[in-house]
């Protein structure tokens, strides 16, 4: 028996996207070309795209997404016709409307000759050290302001580009080979039928190195040794250990693009040529997570998709859930190369997974305490005009994850991995919704005889309630011990004003970074529940632990900082507080950015502004425009 809700939409369709004002539904879209220059000086992206569309129920006119978009000329079959751009509704742009003849073939050719403005919120144009840079970010729903589309991830389409720069340039498509007369025209094709969202630019004075026989990495110059260093260890490794949790890489290369700073997120899954942020180049190959879970993205998002940003989880939840497959399979690895017998190597490797789980977990008790509480359903409901990324929170990340964590240990593991493997072969190159997906848990798994355990399962729960998950995980928590009871320890110090014994020489020089994060953020959490804390405490902990004020990597970084700011009532004339001040100017990846801002607009919400103010230049329009909302400027 399926599982029935009152919010699944009428049998046997998906969900349509309220995120977009196009009338995609009527169409199929064979194919898109785009033909276009980059005009650096202007700060422009200009020229045409060409769809090759099929009208499927007759319509009667176009209907396409649009943001911030110069229209100059619109053209069906060849002929030039009179078109609509209706003014602007926030936050999905304005709709473009292409009236039909009656006697319109079904098969149409539909070419708009367009240009980006100013106000364009998928492109930044930089400054980078090396001179002009250009790149773009459209998941969610920005490719709107890049190129007229229907932009919504439930619709698929082959591409072929063409762009024209004076600097090299990528798209996300295999690299064709150049014609010798056409000095500074790129040309790519993606045969793989591909979302809006997944279509990415970027051009500057970068180059490449190998980082793996299928994969290589893109940088500035200055930078590439580095970068090649950092990834080269594991990418093909990863890519292995994918193929057989999964099926045969299908993208042919998986290459990545390491950008300037004001990249504004750690990793973008555009095909073939992954976006990644400079913060994960710490000479420590300490973040190659980031890589595992962007190549998961090659399985899970570009090539099973979610049909709209409502069921963003299907995405993320299960790439995270494979991103930990992966690197618990790489740890197993590993402890067999140094000699561990195979059970051992599993048991390790486990462990792994799991502390990676209990990470992602504190995380999301964090989440659900801070976020509007309608954000915190693994579902959304963006029917009312919400903007996506207002949305986008860690809790589709995790709460997906422990929802795949769950089925799986329900299940059974065995039959989970065959699942996998069914499920992403069925839905390659589709787009799908959350009642599809459990449907085809169902069907799977009635075959093999578990429909009681399907019908014991709280669906409803899973996926409308807000909060934490209905069912508490049961995580392997070896790794982590040690950093809870240290917490442990230093939370009775808070409490009490007693500094406990085992305090005074407590040694963490031999953490792993993972295990720095999880410390300070079961501590920070425990905190919160006190209402005073004992005045030595902080200045007692901030003398502990010298190195973590000099500390380089963002996360912990940023862990430290939220608690011995926050918790230590620290105020904006304090070192820590402006040292934490200057750092926020130096990243631009949102993950640090916005809670950031969150913490000085704790300490103080007018210096949190005049710290912006200063810093906001250089952030991506996206990042800006989300810190604005966070500060209430907007
Ligand atoms: N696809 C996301 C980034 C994204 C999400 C961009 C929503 C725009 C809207 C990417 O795969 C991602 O999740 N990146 C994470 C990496 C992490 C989970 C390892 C990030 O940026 O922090
Ligand atoms: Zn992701």
């Amino acid at each position: 028996m399926k599982w029935e809700t009152a919010k699944r939409p009428s049998l046997g369709s998906s969900e349509l996207d309220p995120s977009t004002q196009s009338n995609y539904s009527n169409f199929r879209v064979v194919n898109t070309g785009l033909d276009l220059k980059i005009e650096f000086s202007e700060k422009k992206v200009l020229g045409f795209v060409n769809f090759e569309l099929e009208n499927l129920s007759s319509s009667d006119r176009i209907v396409l997404d649009t943001s911030y978009l110069e229209i100059f000329e619109v053209s069906v079959n060849k002929t030039p016709v009179s078109y609509e751009l209706v003014s602007r509704v926030e936050p999905l742009g304005s709709a473009l409307v292409v009236p039909l003849k009656s006697n319109d073939s079904k098969k149409l050719h539909l070419q708009i000759k367009y240009s980006t403005t100013a106000k364009c919120t998928a492109l930044q144009f930089i400054e980078a050290s090396t001179g002009p840079y250009l790149f773009s970010q459209c998941q969610a729903i920005h490719a709107r302001s890049l190129y007229p589309c229907f932009d919504t991830p439930a619709i698929k389409s082959t591409f072929d580009m063409k762009v024209s720069s004076p600097y090299p340039t990528l798209m996300s498509g295999r690299p064709q080979e150049k014609y010798a007369d056409d000095k500074d025209v790129y040309y790519f094709s993606q045969p793989i039928p591909i979302p809006s969202y997944l279509v990415a630019l970027a051009s500057g004075d970068i180059e490449k190195l190998p980082i793996g026989p299928r994969s290589d990495v893109y940088s500035e110059k200055f930078n590439l040794k580095d970068c090649q260093w950092e990834f080269e260890k594991d990418m093909e490794t990863f890519i292995q250990i994918a193929e057989d949790l999964i099926f045969d890489y299908e993208w042919l290369k998986f290459d990545a693009l390491v950008l300037p700073p004001s990249f504004p997120y750690g990793g973008m899954e555009n095909p073939n040529i992954t976006f990644a942020t400079p913060t994960l180049i710490s000479k420590d190959r300490l973040q190659v997570k980031v890589m595992a879970h962007e190549l998961a993205h090659s399985w899970l998002g570009n090539l099973v998709t979610n049909c709209s940003w409502e069921h963003f989880w299907l995405n993320e939840g299960w790439t995270v859930y494979l991103e930990r497959r992966i690197l618990g399979a790489l740890s197993t690895k590993e402890a067999l190369s140094k000699g561990m017998t195979q059970e051992n190597a599993t048991k390790y490797g486990e462990q792994v997974r799991n502390f990676a789980a209990i990470i992602g977990w504190s995380g999301l008790v964090d989440t659900v305490k801070t976020l509007k509480p309608e954000f915190t359903s693994l579902v959304w409901n963006l029917k009312d005009k919400i903007d996506p990324d207002d949305a986008f929170s860690r809790i589709p990340y995790e709460k997906g994850f422990n929802f795949l964590f769950f089925l799986e240990k329900t299940l059974g593991l065995e039959d989970f991995n065959d699942f996998i493997k069914y499920y992403f072969a069925k839905f390659k190159y589709q787009s799908l919704d959350s009642y599809q997906f459990i449907d085809t848990l169902h069907d799977f798994f009635s075959k093999r005889n578990k429909d009681e355990i399907l019908d014991s399962i709280n669906w409803e729960a899973w996926l409308f309630s807000e909060g934490l998950p209905p069912v508490t995980p049961q995580f392997d928590t070896t790794l982590a011990d040690e950093c809870y009871q240290l917490a442990e320890s230093w939370f009775k110090f808070a409490k009490s004003g007693a500094k406990l014994p085992e305090l005074e020489n407590s040694v963490i020089s031999h953490y792993e970074p993972n295990q720095h994060a999880l410390f300070l953020d079961t501590l920070n959490n425990q905190l919160s529940t006190l209402e005073n804390i004992s005045t030595d405490f902080i200045s007692n902990f901030i003398e502990t632990y010298p190195f973590y004020a000099e500390v380089t990597n963002g996360e912990i970084k940023a862990s430290w900082n939220a608690l011995v700011i926050h918790h230590g009532k620290l105020t904006p004339e304090n070192p820590i507080v402006t040292n934490f001040a200057d750092w926020l100017g130096t990243v631009g990846r949102m993950k640090f950015v916005r809670p950031g801002y969150i913490l000085l607009k704790k300490v103080n919400k007018d210096y949190a502004i005049k710290v912006f103010k200063v810093h906001q230049a250089k952030y991506h329009p996206i990042c800006r425009s989300m810190v604005q909302k966070d500060l209430d400027l907007v």
